[in-house]
């Protein structure tokens, strides 16, 4: 069976004081979960004063992305080394808003999630389509493309480390969500396109989040859908109280 896994995407908010705050706030409400995988995912600059206060709790940080080389002249990126020397197990990769405002391609995003499997951090690679796209009928050729190039480097050996998170573009911070049924069947066309390029018993093994206003009302009925197996969550993640009530809907 494939275990919850709820990620909170901090993004662009918080400085150190306030991460601190926010994940002691939050461990001793999660204190005792075991059968739900749980991760923050602060930015660059709050990861060294994140990390040992995670240290030995039931929580796994998270950067929100990863530089595809291993050093060098990249200016503005930071290595899986980095995350790794930090104490990151996660790394999310392709979110839409570095798609949309930070060019990210699907080559790139398979180029990320190269590096953090040769460097054992789990990839959380997000793809989703725009409303035009879902409005034009292109869902699940632009979703389905995400996915397949996104993994283009992805053996089968190593294709259940890795974390799938659905989001459509236009439920991210917009407080549209997409009905349970809505993201039920592109999650399960999402798991049969896996099984065509891993295998259905590998396919099987995989978890696929969904990401999109996922807050303390919605959780629990997209985590009862047969193929949501977790949220990446953003606005919500960002008060502890919030955050675990959508933790308490995947137990
Ligand atoms: P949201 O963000 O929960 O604020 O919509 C989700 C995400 O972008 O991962």
């Amino acid at each position: 069976m494939r275990k919850p896994f709820i990620a909170g995407n901090w993004k662009m908010n918080n400085t150190r004081a306030e991460a601190k705050a926010l994940v002691e706030a939050l461990k001793p409400l999660v204190a005792g979960i075991d059968n739900v995988e749980i991760a923050v995912a602060p930015a660059f600059t709050c990861l060294e004063a994140v990390s040992p206060l995670l240290a030995g709790s039931n929580i796994g940080l998270s950067a929100q992305n990863i530089a595809y080389a291993p050093s060098g002249a990249y200016t503005g990126e930071v290595s899986a080394a980095m995350l790794k020397d930090v104490g990151c197990v996660y790394a999310i990769i392709g979110h839409s808003e570095r798609r949309q405002f930070f060019g990210e391609t699907d080559a790139s995003v398979a180029k990320r999630v190269r590096a953090a499997l040769d460097n054992g951090i789990i990839p959380i690679v997000c793809i989703g389509e725009t409303l035009q796209e879902r409005e034009d009928g292109r869902t699940f050729d632009v979703v389905l493309t995400q996915l397949v190039e996104g993994l283009a480097a992805v053996e089968s050996s190593e294709a259940t480390l890795v974390v799938i998170a659905y989001e459509p573009v236009w439920a991210i911070g917009t407080g549209k969500t997409a009905t349970p049924e809505q993201a039920q069947e592109v999650h399960a066309a999402i798991r049969a396109r896996l099984a065509e390029c891993f295998g259905g018993e590998i396919a099987e093994a995989i978890r696929i989040q969904y990401g999109g206003s996922v807050n303390a009302s919605n959780a629990k009925t997209l985590l009862g859908q047969k193929d949501i197996d977790g949220a990446l969550v953003g606005g919500a993640s960002l008060k502890a109280d919030a955050f675990v009530e959508i933790i308490r809907g995947a137990c």
